[in-house]
């Protein structure tokens, strides 16, 4: 596996007749990445990661700063997934001095609401990031429900020849779905985080049985105070997702009601 700093280092290390996947990610990789990784590996013949944490998809008061960071680590567990190239670029190769130009998706959902500016920062680092390594496909996943669907209406409004695939969440053996933000819980809070997905399968289960899926996981929270319990059209899927704060932490879920992710 390669790592390379610079967008001409990258360009001059991919090959333009290989089928090449691309896999965005903000490092501190789980589970859920390595899922995304080996997919790309048995789908591609050239498997790009890039490590970047984004600093525009950051509101002034997220956590920017202390988003955990351990790029040998995050070395050692890609290229045992056989990644091939591993884009580390800093924030001045992607935003150089005078950067100026934003991709700004109109009606960013309940999610997009909640974390102004939030997904605006996401397209215009992903539209970068396909313009650089030109993949013919990006893998994204389900976990982050509306990053998925907001992007695919990118592709489709800005013409960009892309497929997009949405791989499903990996969670750990209790239900709690892996996110790099785990890591802030404390043992209490990662107990009390619990009533994220245990709602939505709640939520679920009332879809299945014909009554409103959104009002089922809101009576499941079990004291959690949601951001917002919503239906998202995910294109092929439609999946309920929810948003919650646990002490400091904010976390993201959601779960399939209808359809299939592709
Ligand atoms: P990050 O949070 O690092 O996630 C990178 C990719 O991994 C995303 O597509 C995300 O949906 C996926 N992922 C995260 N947790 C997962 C899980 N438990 N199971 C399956 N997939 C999971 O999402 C971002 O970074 C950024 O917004 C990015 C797209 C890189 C733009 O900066």
């Amino acid at each position: 596996m390669k790592i390379l700093r610079t967008i001409s280092e990258l360009r001059g290390a991919l090959s333009p007749d290989a089928r090449t996947g691309l896999v965005p990610t903000m490092g501190a990789f789980h589970e859920g990445h390595l899922s995304l990784f080996r997919a790309a590996r048995d789908e591609c013949d050239v498997v790009v990661v890039s490590l970047f944490v984004n600093p525009t998809q950051f509101g002034p008061h997220e956590d920017l700063t202390r988003y955990p960071r351990d790029e040998e680590r995050d070395a050692k567990l890609a290229e045992t997934a056989g990644v091939d190239l591993l884009f580390v670029p800093d924030e001045r190769e992607l935003y150089p001095e005078g950067f100026a130009t934003w991709v700004e998706i109109e009606d960013t959902g309940s999610e997009g609401k909640a974390r102004p500016g939030h997904f605006r920062g996401v397209a215009t680092i992903c539209l970068k990031l396909f313009n650089i390594v030109h993949p013919q496909v990006a893998y994204f996943g389900q976990k982050d429900a509306r990053q998925t669907a907001l992007l695919r209406r990118m592709l489709r409004d800005l013409d960009v020849d892309l497929e997009l695939r949405v791989l499903p969440t990996v969670r750990d053996a209790d239900g709690l779905a892996l996110s790099s933000r785990n890591a802030y819980l404390s043992h209490e809070e990662r107990r009390r985080a619990l009533a994220l997905p245990h709602a939505l399968e709640a939520g679920r289960s009332a879809q299945v049985e014909g009554s409103d899926p959104v009002a089922a996981a809101r009576a499941a929270l079990n004291g959690l105070v949601p951001d917002y319990v919503e239906v998202v059209d995910l294109g092929g899927a439609t999946v309920l997702a929810a948003a919650a704060r646990i002490g400091s932490t904010r976390l993201i879920d959601n779960v399939v009601l209808e359809g299939e992710l592709t």
